[in-house]
């Protein structure tokens, strides 16, 4: 049979969760601190609780989606709540640290709870969609005992590993592509409008370099993975052209005042790696000098 799910946090995303469960068939229950917001779940046959304690009796699965772990940690460590979450199974999904993670898990399984740690890599429209991305981390047999629920919430849903910390560590990781790629397009614009280029033909050159950047990312991620930093037959691009054309954009940003503020931060790494001697080293080298002390 089924288990029973609620789902605390009707936002955008635990609203999408709720209804990716009822699609699936799930016994469903939702709780919001602002109640208004779930009506539109009820109206798809989900149970409104009225209090996160009676949320949390109405299910053996508890589904956390709220805006961080200091929420997380409002709704359930009250001393009205924390008591009911014994033999039940937390799947926070709220995005935060792998620490935070951590923390959270080691107080769940202090109250007799199970644990599952997860981070959502999606938009609530990818919800219950094959191409919806959750990395899940924490007990396996949680994971494997529950990956029907998992599925529910999207076709590409990935235990990472027992350790909680996995999947917010990863999404961290995910997410410093993202923002490069969008800190990037911010510099393009900017450059773009400066020198009156139309906007409509970034976009297309956006679209025929997008592969060779992601053909770029891959080496790289590759090549420090491996530790070859030196350049060699395979090298697509040494860290000489490279700071080459990185000058004519400083030059560019320079010269039409446009903000340095990030590209002064690439200059920085870029420095650091030449007065090592990695000029002529593979574009990977700049790795070495971003790890952690
Ligand atoms: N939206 C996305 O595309 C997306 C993608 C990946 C991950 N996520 C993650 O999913 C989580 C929710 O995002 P969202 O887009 O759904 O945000 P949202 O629409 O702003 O919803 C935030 C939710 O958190 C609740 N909340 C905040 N503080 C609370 C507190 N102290 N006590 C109880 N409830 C509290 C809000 O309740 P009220 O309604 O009462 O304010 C609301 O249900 C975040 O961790 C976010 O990073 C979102």
């Amino acid at each position: 049979m089924k288990p029973s799910i609620s789902v605390l946090g009707m936002g955008r995303m635990g609203s999408a969760l709720a209804r990716a469960l009822l699609e699936a068939g799930y016994r469903t229950t939702v709780w919001n601190r602002t109640a208004q917001k779930t009506a539109p779940l009820a109206a798809l046959g989900a149970s409104v609780a009225p209090s996160v304690r009676e949320a949390i009796d109405a299910a053996e699965i508890i589904v956390v989606n709220v805006s961080d772990y200091g929420a997380t940690s409002a709704l359930l460590r009250g001393s009205d709540v924390a008591p009911g979450l014994a033999g039940k199974v937390i799947v926070e999904l709220t995005s935060g640290t792998p620490d935070g993670a951590r923390e959270t898990s080691r107080w769940a399984k202090a109250q007799g709870a199970g644990y599952i740690d997860g981070a959502i890599l999606a938009t609530p429209d990818f919800i219950g969609t094959e191409a919806g991305t959750i990395l899940l981390s924490g007990a396996p047999e949680l994971y494997t005992g529950n990956a029907e629920v998992f599925r529910a919430l999207g076709g590409n849903v990935q235990h990472l590993g027992a350790e909680p910390g996995l999947a917010n560590a990863l999404d961290s990781a995910v997410l410093a592509l993202m923002w490069g790629a969008l800190f990037g397009g911010l510099h393009a614009i900017a450059v773009a409008e400066a020198e009156k280029i139309d906007l409509g033909e970034l976009g297309r050159q956006w679209t025929a370099t997008a592969p060779v950047i992601e053909g770029l990312v891959g080496d790289l991620i590759r090549r420090s993975n491996a530790g070859r930093f030196a350049s060699d037959a395979e090298t697509l691009s040494s860290v000489s052209p490279h700071y080459g054309a990185f000058q004519h954009l400083k030059a560019l940003m320079q010269a039409r005042s446009i903000d340095r503020t990030v590209i002064d931060g690439y200059d920085v790494i870029f420095r650091r790696a030449i007065a090592a001697g990695h000029l002529h080293d593979d574009f990977a080298a700049l790795s070495q000098f971003m790890r952690a002390a």
